[in-house]
């Protein structure tokens, strides 16, 4: 079991924003988190990789343990984000760094990687993601979506266990998205379990294995990627239809 989460409630304030969560998803799964804006799917996000403590329930994921009863400490947040990566939407590469250096930053001071070694990784990730030629250029000078593709490569280099991806397609266009497509199926071939918040549909189908549909801190469905053809549940057949 790569992620098993139990019993998780999120309170912002007296605002309960996740209610009762259970959920758990196997090493390779592809497990989509979809849901209309403010159903609670970032907030579940960021609690996988403790960006976000949860107010009570546990959390088990890339062999870690959490019961957020008690209190997660900073030093825990920091070790297991080696892994389990995240991709934000809005990319968040650090503009004054190189696309190398964007990749090296971490594994090197961080991860105390070698520098030779880290170099030539971030070349092997680069060229995979067909930005090989990139590897000098400043972030504002890539299209979105190759700025989206140095972003997935940035948190590749932490060879992840877990990768989570919040809503990685919202700033592209359909031909771009379909390379973000191509590059989440293709690294649910390498084992990596992956989580992947959005609210588009169509995107949803096309890369997940699972499916958790959630509406206002709920889940409503959780099934294989079979629920897209036959829901369960009134509420997914009909955001279905969207
Ligand atoms: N830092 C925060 N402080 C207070 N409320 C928040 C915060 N982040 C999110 N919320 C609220 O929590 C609910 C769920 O938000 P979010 O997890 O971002 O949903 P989604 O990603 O599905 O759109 C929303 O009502 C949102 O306004
Ligand atoms: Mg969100």
């Amino acid at each position: 079991m790569s992620i098993q989460v139990s019993s998780i409630n999120k309170f912002y304030g007296t605002t309960q924003v996740l209610h009762d969560v259970n959920f758990s998803c196997d090493k390779g799964d592809t497990l989509v988190l979809l849901g209309p804006s403010g159903a609670g799917k970032s907030s579940l996000l960021r609690i996988l990789n403790l960006l976000e403590t949860a107010s009570s329930g546990e959390l088990h994921i890339a062999n870690e343990n959490f019961d957020f009863r008690s209190a997660v400490q900073e030093k825990d947040g920091l070790k297991l984000r080696r892994k389990v990566g995240m991709v934000f939407q809005q990319y968040n590469l650090w503009p004054h760094l190189t696309v190398l250096e964007n990749l090296i930053e971490a594994p090197v001071k961080v991860a105390g990687m070698h520098k030779e070694a880290a170099k030539q990784e971030a070349l092997t990730i680069l060229s995979t993601l067909q930005l090989a030629d990139k590897i000098n250029a400043w972030p504002l000078q890539l299209s979105g979506g190759q700025q989206q593709r140095v972003a997935i490569a940035r948190a590749l280099m932490m060879k992840p266990d877990v990768l989570l991806f919040d809503e990685p397609t919202a700033a592209l266009d359909p031909e771009i998205t379909n390379q973000v497509v191509k590059i989440i199926n293709e690294l649910s071939e390498t084992g990596i379990t992956q989580v992947v918040v959005t609210h588009e549909v169509d995107f949803a189908r096309k890369i997940a294995s699972h499916v958790l549909y959630l509406e206002q801190g709920r889940i409503i469905e959780h099934g294989t990627k079979e629920a897209f053809v036959k829901p369960v549940t009134p509420e997914f057949a009909e955001y279905l239809t969207h």
